[in-house]
């Protein structure tokens, strides 16, 4: 999705738009630009097509210096991926980076064109900068006329904006779109994610909906959407220990699922006592409200709600406690009945996702008994907006195909739910088990990862493949629609999951020898049905892939392959059979030659709706 940095400084800009630019570049963009201000050569922009590197070469022609100026990178909604629709957009002597979408743009282009200002993209971005050089031409004030100007927007935006005639101030506002702003010595940032300026601060104040401000060398002026002036206080980014560089690893996706041992063990780290789940880390309100839970209803998008399915079999079957989960974009639009003491959980990775936010304050609205996030951006916007928080650690996930992040909810989900049993005074054997299943779990995760040479093998029997099916049974049907969601997304194969049951009912009428049919099968209690549904598929001639159990006793023949798992406890089984899967689409990827961190059309945060 679209990315924003911003800065004033006394020493040149470029360098740090830049590098900022680049470390948004993970999230996926079609083109970049930016726009700086100095005292000598006034307003300069420079926009490109296509990567940051094109920018930095069409940067290299025609050189662009300030000591103040926005930069930006643009995953098109508004308007084709095209240079002239590129942020910054300029009216007159300002210039306007927007990450959002303007919901009213259409009726202020007839409005502003109707007064004489004449378009030259098809965003709805270049509206603002039309808006507030008009407004400016009224009230002479940049700080008044920004204010008009924010008035008059319906959707959302995280905007940057500079002006000729006000040389030391970068504006920003946000409402529905992250901004945070990074507090340096002698020098201020703006950014749509606080990654982009690692580089010069981890110092950062994350702004709530409605707020605008404005910065200067000596620091900044925050106001709410009524004009009040905050005061917030600046917060030290958690993550910035954690390298953002691929290191040995040839992908960051590669470097993210070898990451996960640790990424699960700090997920646990302080959460786990000998016998039993340690929960003062919810806080009080929500750890004395636990034994009241009576219903759950969890939401959340893509590999997100993957993990909530998943924790749907955990949840009724070890805390007997009623769970239903949904899609945040069907959630959020439809009227949800909320039976009495019922505890909303969202789910995301950043914590910007545009529906799931807005399904949490959809939520808020009801009769929830309280609102979970689990989350793995400690100052993201769910974070802050939800009641009770359960953070993850996975550490920043740059690769666009979620890894880390997921089995890292999985484990926050498998702990919730020994929580939940522990307060519901239900069979101490549960917790017991669980406790000591995650305990060991990094060591197993590792031992996992292990299989790769096999994996990577096998993947090129998917070289001429265009469809895949995955199978899976119980909580590994979830796990089986992550895999086929991994490899859909990065090795662009149609791939589909179905419950194992479900074969019979008209996938079945697909198998044949093109179709390679992926099962998910570790030693369970529904093995033996598994089993049944396998046969099926090979007396239609497909090409079965089985991630089994070393103790599953599944025959070899031809047209089977089996990678074997050591045998695991029923509960961290579908943390651990995700591994390979994520493994195998990696390496089909690799096959297909695709860009595997940045897969095409797609976006790491998803901020619009
Ligand atoms: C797929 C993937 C997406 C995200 C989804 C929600 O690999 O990463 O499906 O899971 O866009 O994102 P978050 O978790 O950030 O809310």
């Amino acid at each position: 999705m679209c990315g924003i940095v911003g800065a004033v400084a006394l020493r040149n800009v470029t360098p740090i738009l830049l590098e900022g630019l680049h470390r948004l570049e993970y999230r996926g963009y079609d083109s970049a630009g930016l726009a700086l201000l100095n005292r000598q050569g006034g307003l300069q922009r420079v926009r490109a097509m296509g990567k940051v590197a094109e920018l930095e070469k069409a940067l290299a022609t025609s050189p662009a210096k300030g000591h103040l100026g926005i930069a930006h990178t643009r995953w098109a909604t508004h308007g084709k991926p095209a240079e002239h629709n590129a942020h910054p957009h300029l009216s007159e002597r300002l210039a306007v980076v927007h990450n959002g979408i303007i919901e009213n743009h259409a009726s202020l282009r007839r409005k502003l064109t109707e007064l004489g200002y004449s378009f030259n993209s098809d965003t709805d971005t270049e509206v603002i900068a039309h808006l507030l050089a008009h407004h400016y031409q009224h009230k002479q004030d940049l700080l008044s006329a920004f204010r008009a100007t924010l008035n008059e927007l319906h959707g959302a935006y995280a905007l940057g904006v500079i002006h000729q005639d006000e040389p030391d101030n970068l504006y920003c506002a946000r409402m529905g779109s992250p901004l945070v702003i990074g507090v340096g010595s002698e020098e201020q940032f703006i950014a749509s994610d606080p990654l982009a300026l690692l580089q010069v601060t981890d110092q950062f104040i994350y702004l709530e909906e409605g707020d605008h401000a404005r910065l200067t060398l000596a620091g900044h002026e925050v106001w709410s959407s009524n004009n009040q002036v905050l005061s917030y206080p600046v917060k030290r980014y958690e993550h910035a220990a954690h390298s953002l560089d691929k290191g040995e690893y040839r992908h960051f996706m590669l470097k993210e699922i070898f990451e996960q041992p640790k990424a699960i063990a700090d997920t646990l780290e302080g959460k786990l006592a000998d016998n039993q789940v340690l929960t003062a880390i919810l806080g009080p309100e929500a750890e004395n409200r636990l034994a009241d839970i009576q219903n759950i209803h969890i939401v959340a998008c893509g590999t997100s709600y993957h993990a909530g399915l998943v924790a749907r079999y955990w949840i009724e079957e070890q805390a007997g406690i009623a769970c239903q989960v949904e899609v945040a974009s069907e959630y959020r639009y439809r009227t949800v009945s909320v039976p009495a003491n019922t505890l909303l959980v969202t789910i995301s990775q950043s914590g910007e996702t545009a529906d799931t936010l807005a399904a949490l304050r959809y939520a808020k609205k009801q009769n929830y008994l309280g609102t979970l996030a689990i989350c793995n951006v400690a100052g993201s916007s769910l974070v802050r907006e939800a009641g009770w928080r359960l953070l993850t650690q996975a550490g920043p996930e740059i690769g666009v195909a979620s890894t880390k992040a997921f089995t890292t909810q999985l484990v926050a989900l498998l702990w919730l739910t020994t929580a939940l049993a522990q307060a519901k005074q239900r069979a101490p054997e549960i917790i017991n088990a669980n406790v000591r299943a995650l305990r060991n779990l990094p060591g197993l995760v590792e031992q996992v990862l292990q299989l790769e040479p096999g994996i990577e093998q096998l993947a090129q029997s998917f070289a001429g493949k265009h469809h895949a099916l995955f199978l899976g049974r119980g909580p590994h049907y979830p796990v089986a629609m992550e895999g086929a969601l991994k490899l859909k997304e990065i090795s662009y194969i149609h791939a589909e999951a179905y419950a194992a049951g479900e074969l019979k009912h008209g996938p079945l009428a697909l198998v044949d020898e093109d179709m390679p049919v992926v099962s998910v099968a570790p030693s369970d209690s529904l093995l033996e049905k598994l089993k049944s549904n396998l046969e099926e598929v090979r007396a239609r001639g497909g090409q079965l892939i089985n991630f089994a159990c070393e103790r599953a006793g599944l025959e070899t023949s031809e047209g089977v392959t089996h990678i074997e798992l050591p045998w695991v406890y029923d509960s961290v089984s579908p943390i651990v059979y995700t591994l390979p899967l994520q493994l195998l689409s990696y390496h089909v990827a690799l096959v297909k030659g695709t860009d595997v961190d940045k897969p095409r059309n797609l976006a790491k945060s998803v901020t619009v709706e």
